[in-house]
């Protein structure tokens, strides 16, 4: 069970810790790496069905709509490799998506040229038993 601080009150998943901060390095290393200007955010929150939802979301350049299809397809890269500036192999998004569902999460990637990309990730959300709660605080 992995416990991540939220706005209010911790929220849990099941999952592992090690695969969680990989597929977190992952999402920020890319907005971190194809923004020039502007901001990267994460939020942590539950959405409308009481999810837990990790949004990682950038002021880069956006992904064409016709290649998001192809983000997490190994090697898949948007510029060809004689327009590239950002180092990379291609494989983040690959690992990042199986690491993620692996951990029975969802992750859906949005982006607009010229406004910038959102990765939603969505895990169900863990309710530690009471009992265990019972135990800890004794
Ligand atoms: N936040 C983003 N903004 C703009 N383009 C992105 C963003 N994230 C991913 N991409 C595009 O998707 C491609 C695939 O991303 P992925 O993370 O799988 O590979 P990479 O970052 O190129 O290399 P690696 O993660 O293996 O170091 C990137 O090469 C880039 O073209
Ligand atoms: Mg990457």
């Amino acid at each position: 069970m992995l416990s991540l601080l939220g706005p209010r009150e911790p929220l849990c998943i099941n999952g592992d810790e090690t695969a969680l901060r990989q597929v977190l390095i992952n999402l920020a290393g890319n907005a971190v790496k194809f923004t020039d200007a502007g901001a990267v955010t994460i939020m942590l929150d539950t959405d409308a069905a009481g999810s837990v939802r990790i949004q990682v979301e950038d002021t880069g350049p956006g992904i064409p709509e016709d290649k998001l299809p192809f983000l997490t397809q190994p090697f898949f890269q948007v510029e060809d490799v004689y327009q590239r500036r950002n180092g990379g192999t291609g494989l983040g998004l690959s690992i990042t998506r199986i690491l993620v569902e692996r951990m029975m999460g969802k992750m859906q990637i949005e982006s607009e040229i010229g406004q910038g990309t959102r990765v939603t990730l969505t895990f169900p959300r863990h309710f530690p038993a009471a009992a265990a709660d019972t135990v800890k605080a004794a």
